[in-house]
């Protein structure tokens, strides 16, 4: 693991993934954990924290400064990358996992090792689908978009409450949207296995290494970056988790 400097990685080969996400992959090796991140630094704009998508790449929505920085690099262009940071998943046993958005990236990883058996991805559209094609392959896959374009018409918790037998599974993986997630932990607690669930949270980072407390979540003070970015269901209970977030200067904000 880098604490410190950035190792600064060549862009090699970039794949369109969607009209708005890219995969970057890069001239160096990391060792990972599926689910662990890393923080990446565009000279002169920023340094944001990313998934990665493989040992050698990270898949990137353009959303802000940085990640729009990303999304115009070229073939030959260098960046810095500090990581890996974090636990990552910890699967055991039958796994389903559930990607919404981009949080199918760090999902993506644990599929490819062959951890899952069940995979509901959610997009908004069928032309916003990242890694369908790849994980149709190597797992059940499960499809459902908000407009109906492809697979369930609605959210992935309507293929949970349509087709899936919850406590058929050991473990089941989640990132996403926060509420999103929410929904899916309100269902495992319903059905009393919280601590089945395994949840990659996204909170403002600052050092990724547990030292500025910027992403330290209500009551317990859990450090998203050190503790996380992977929680059990049933420490999120009770917690900030689906209620609030923080920003940058530390005021709280609908997740
Ligand atoms: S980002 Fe600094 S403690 Fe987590």
């Amino acid at each position: 693991m880098h604490d410190g400097m950035p190792i600064t990685v060549k862009v090699t080969e970039i794949d369109e993934e969607t009209p708005t996400v890219r995969t970057i992959r890069f001239d160096h090796s990391f060792t990972i954990r599926p689910g662990q991140f890393c923080m990446v630094w565009v000279p002169g704009v920023d340094e944001v924290p990313m998934g990665f998508s493989s040992a050698n790449s990270i898949t990137v929505q353009r959303v802000g400064e940085a990640t729009e920085a990303l999304t115009k690099l070229k073939v030959g262009d260098s960046f810095g990358i500090r990581g890996p940071f974090g636990n990552g998943f910890t699967p055991r046993g039958r796994v389903l996992a559930i990607g919404g958005g981009v949080g199918v990236v760090p999902l993506y990883p644990l599929a490819k090792e062959g951890s899952v058996k069940t995979f509901i991805l959610g997009a908004r559209t069928e032309r916003e689908l990242v890694f369908a094609h790849q994980l149709e392959d190597i797992t059940d896959l499960r499809i459902a978009t908000d407009d109906g374009s492809e697979g369930y018409h609605g959210f992935v918790t309507g293929v949970l409450d349509q087709d899936i037998d919850l406590v058929s599974y050991d473990t089941i993986c989640v990132c996403g949207p926060e509420m999103m997630m929410k929904g899916i932990l309100d269902r495992l607690d319903g059905a009393g296995i919280a601590s089945h669930g395994q949840f990659s949270l996204h909170r403002y980072m600052k050092c990724g290494i547990g030292v500025c407390g910027s992403c330290s979540i209500d009551p317990e003070g859990l450090r998203v970056c050190r503790d996380g970015p992977v929680f059990t269901g049933d420490r999120l209970l009770n917690s900030e988790f689906g209620t609030y977030a923080r920003d940058a200067s530390g005021q709280k904000k609908r997740p």
